[in-house]
């Protein structure tokens, strides 16, 4: 296989040749034209690494024909030749797109390792926009399933978010979603090209958190041995997800509020205001409302946050998204185990749509991990769920078709059990708890035989 691709645009016949052979000779295949017009055509056919394209052409300049190389082909590396004489026609062509330049007449020597180092930067471009489009699929719609139409109206506010710029607050359960609803918003929306940063305050020390965010000068607290850039400078251009954001220390709450008010923030130890270009969505799975009435949260950051404002339902809100999401982690986790499932048993789904997932689709995922590593069939079935789902299967299978009375029975049965055990035995405290006098307590005992 050839190193690289390259494309000589030279108008003059005998460097043309001359700069094919040296690359020639270093194994690079190699394609020329005399013309920005041929250049044209060859970039529209072939994935060119680099093109060196002569300053001085027939009808033209090289600047002009990088300018349109690059539009066909923005990751193209375009190096400019040119006389010794006018090397500030190289100055301008690289203010205008080419990377590097060479003077004539070439050190061939020279010239390879700028093509040399040309290669290495194309390649980290390549790696880099590969590495963002894989971002941007996993982040892709395509991998927010849903089928509930409460997840349709969520889908529509993720539709409107990534059109806007505006503050946006996602609430809701632990595992329901915020975090790749956040993502996805980042990557449908005008600054997928910027950074995506995350903190997770819970998760910081309360004594960095400032610095953390907002930065610090050199000397700010000891053992700040220089400046720390915050994450809201890091993340300017793109967009920063404040995870968490009902744990803010209060003094904090200010501190967003004027930059949300004014895109205004300082360093820890200084009095400068910084500015900013960054999107800030916050997510919480804290009741804020709750939060602000016991004065833990302030009610002006509150609506600033809440300009768009996504509440994510909890999984027991929403089962008919059960099925579809079941089929998703199937596929992801079997494609990743090297496994041929196909699907899940009635049974198995049954059990799954039955139970109240308290920590919604993080459990659901990694039930469906798990089942997938575990089984050895082509389909889920019970037997490869967790023991408290198939339990609980079988308790509403013995409970299904049966007479209402039976039903009554076993729904009492459990729950005085429950209550007794809560309290130790002690009768009367149990009564209390159910709601009913010790008298009928007694009665219903004996009548269903429990001890
Ligand atoms: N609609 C969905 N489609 C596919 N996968 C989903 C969906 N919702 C959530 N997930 C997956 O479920 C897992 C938990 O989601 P996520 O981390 O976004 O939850 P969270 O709301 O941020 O939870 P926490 O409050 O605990 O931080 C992730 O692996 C995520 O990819
Ligand atoms: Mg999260």
């Amino acid at each position: 296989m050839s190193k690289a691709l390259i494309l000589v645009v030279e108008d003059d016949p005998l460097q043309r040749r001359l700069i094919k052979q040296n690359l020639e000779r270093e194994d690079y295949t190699v394609y020329e034209t005399s013309s920005g017009k041929g250049a044209r055509e060859l970039v529209g056919l072939y994935p060119f690494d680099i093109a060196v394209v002569d300053f001085k052409l027939d009808d033209e300049t090289g600047i002009d024909v990088i300018r349109d190389l690059l539009a066909q082909s923005p990751l193209l590396t375009p190096i400019i030749v040119t006389a010794f004489a006018n090397v500030e026609n190289a100055v301008e062509a690289m203010r205008r797109g080419a990377y590097d330049y060479i003077v004539k007449p070439i050190d061939f020597d020279k010239f390879l390792i700028v093509i040399e180092r040309a290669l290495e930067r194309q390649k980290l471009r390549q790696e880099v926009s590969a590495l963002r489009s894989s971002l941007e699929e996993k982040f892709s719609s395509r991998n927010f399933v849903f089928a509930s139409s409460k997840m349709e109206e969520v889908a529509r506010l993720i539709s409107k978010a990534s059109r806007s710029d505006a503050t946006v607050l996602i609430t809701g359960e632990t595992g329901t979603g915020k975090d790749l609803l956040a993502r996805t918003i980042h990557y449908s929306s005008r600054r997928k090209e910027g950074p995506f940063l995350a903190v997770n305050l819970p998760s910081l020390p309360e004594t960095l958190v400032e610095s953390e965010l907002f930065g610090a000068e050199k000397g700010a607290f000891t053992g700040a041995f220089e400046r720390k850039t915050g994450k809201f400078e890091a993340a300017s251009g793109g967009t920063l997800f404040l995870d968490e954001v009902g744990d803010l220390p209060l003094p904090l709450q200010v501190k967003l509020l004027r930059f949300l008010q004014d895109r205004e923030f300082v360093r820890l130890g200084s009095t400068r205001p910084l500015r900013s270009d960054v999107r800030i969505i916050a997510a919480t799975n804290r009741d804020l409302e709750k939060l602000m009435k016991e004065e833990k949260f302030r009610p002006d950051l509150y609506y600033r946050l809440n300009v768009i404002r996504i509440d994510v339902p909890s999984l027991r809100q929403r089962k008919e998204d059960i099925p579809p999401l079941v089929d998703f982690f199937i596929q992801k986790y079997a494609s990743r185990e090297g496994k041929k499932i196909e699907g899940i048993s009635k049974e198995a789904m049954a059990a799954l749509m039955s139970y109240p997932f308290h920590g919604n689709i993080r459990e659901l995922e990694n039930t469906i991990e798990r089942a997938v590593i575990f089984s050895e069939g082509d389909t889920l079935s019970l037997a490869d769920l967790p023991v408290f789902l198939k339990e609980k299967r079988e308790e509403d299978l013995a409970t299904e078709g049966s007479s209402l009375t039976e039903k009554v029975r076993r729904l009492e049965t459990r729950e005085i059990k429950t209550a007794l055990l809560e309290a130790n035995g002690v009768k009367s405290k149990a009564a209390r708890a159910l709601g009913i006098s010790e008298r009928m307590l007694r009665y219903k005992m004996k009548s269903y035989g429990i001890t």
